[in-house]
């Protein structure tokens, strides 16, 4: 058992809907009890700090720890295309990142590129991702490998793709098919891993690769459906031309079984009524990729349409990297927040911490496991320095929040100013990552 003495916010209510002074959890001074890698006991120190008296203190004086963020979707193989010019989705898929895909045929490689990736993922505070991968099975392999070693909740499938991509990247529906279902065999429920079948996009797919993911998803209920939805416009219309007999993007895959309250849809940019309506319905969660989207011009997401009061929608943050330019959760919510601009809406800071915490955690169903400092769930959190640049400490005077106001000031001004060198240590299930990292 340890304990850990800081500042702590946490959410106990969905701050789009519920009032801040409800939905937010505030402990200018706080004590985390952790035993097991899992949250013992959480309340103010001035209540606990008796109790606990025996247990070595850890104490983060003057910073403020959040739950560990949650990046909803990000492409592990890209790492290294981050920051490829001048394209839009299609071109830019096949200018650089379908011959990036190509080089995870070698397995050595692929684990290089994954211990990286966990590693900065971890750097930036983020401890749990759904991760998309490449159409070779070692590189889904070397991820969960990796992932475990880390002890980090990982959700992750093979890419499942058949046609509109270069012969090398291209593989046989049936094969495929088993080669996932030995995958979800092995790894699913397997210590904190989760798997996700993960067609790239209606566009790489045929009718009988989708028709095996939807067999695969009846004879797995409780695994993910993860792909992307609705990104960019030629995309979309290749999409219809593609699957005539959908009646739009998302019916394509309501069409073999893959939409459910385990769904996971990256983007939806340019739904309309009638899909958010039949993704609010079953419950299926959307990741806002504002970094990404804004990089690749795909559009603007239209978040106050999919958390309205009468039909919401679970929504998460997600870089995409490689479409997304930073690893950082804080980067993206600066870039949520100015998506919102653009469209006359107002992301709050407290909604957009949401949106990488508790609001991600019930996206994935996990919000038993994770998303708060609630007693049971497992220790994941952040350790976040809101004067870690001479510029941050200019514009965040004054010490520790002891109003909700102010803290609200700080936070956003972190979301703008902050990156990875706002995070100060991250811990997974309880234990700190190595300082070698930061
Ligand atoms: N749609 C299909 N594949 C991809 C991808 O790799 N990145 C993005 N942003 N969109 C996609
Ligand atoms: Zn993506």
């Amino acid at each position: 058992m340890k304990a850990i003495r800081a500042a702590f916010l946490d959410f106990v209510g969905d701050p789009f809907f519920v009032p801040e002074s409800e939905s937010v959890r505030y402990l200018p001074d706080g004590l985390l009890v952790i035993e097991d890698g899992m949250v013992k006991d959480f309340g103010a120190f001035e209540t606990l700090g008796a109790k606990y008296a025996e247990l070595e203190v850890v104490s983060y004086q003057g910073k403020l720890i959040l739950p560990g963020f949650i990046d909803l979707h990000v492409h592990y193989p890209q790492t290294e295309a981050i920051g490829a010019y001048g394209e839009q989705l299609l071109a830019w898929l096949n200018k650089y990142i379908f011959p990036t895909e190509a080089k995870f045929r070698d397995k050595n490689y692929a684990r290089e590129i994954a211990s990286f990736f966990l590693d900065e993922l971890l750097r930036n505070g983020t401890t749990t991702a759904v991760v998309l991968t490449t159409i070779f099975p070692q590189s889904v392999e070397v991820l969960f490998e990796e992932a475990q070693r880390r002890h980090m909740r990982i959700v992750a499938g093979q890419m499942l793709m058949t046609r509109n991509a270069p012969d090398f990247l291209i593989n046989d529906a049936k094969t495929a098919y088993a080669q996932t279902k030995a995958q979800i065999q092995k790894w699913h429920g397997n210590g904190r891993l989760l798997y996700a079948i993960t067609p790239r996009f209606a566009i790489t797919s045929t009718d009988e690769e989708l028709a095996l993911a939807g067999k695969l998803k009846a004879e797995f209920p409780d695994v993910y459906v993860h792909t992307h939805l609705s990104e960019n416009l030629k995309e979309i219309e290749l999409t219809a031309e593609l699957f005539p007999h959908s009646k739009d993007y998302l019916n394509v895959y309501e069409q073999f079984g893959l939409v459910g309250d385990r769904s996971i849809f990256a983007h939806c940019i340019h739904l309309d009524d009638s899909a958010f309506e039949r993704l609010a319905e079953v419950g299926a969660a959307i990741a806002f990729c504002p970094t990404s989207n804004l990089f690749l011009g795909s559009g603007l997401f239209k978040l106050g349409k999919a958390k309205s009061v009468d039909r919401p929608i679970p929504v998460g943050l997600a870089t995409d990297v490689g479409a997304g330019t930073s690893f950082s959760m804080l980067q993206t919510m600066c870039d949520a927040y100015k998506v919102a601009q653009l469209q006359g809406e107002s992301l709050s800071p407290f909604q957009a911490f949401y949106l990488a915490t508790l609001g991600a955690a019930k996206a994935l169903t996990l919000a038993d496991k994770l998303g708060n400092f609630e007693i049971g769930k497992e220790a994941d959190f952040v350790v976040l320095d809101m004067q870690a640049t001479p510029l941050m400490a200019l514009r965040n005077r004054g010490g520790i929040p002891q109003t909700l106001e102010t803290l609200s000031e700080q936070i956003f001004a972190t979301t703008i100013l902050g990156d990875d060198r706002a995070i100060a240590a991250t811990y997974v299930a309880g234990t700190r990552v190595s300082e070698q990292l930061f």
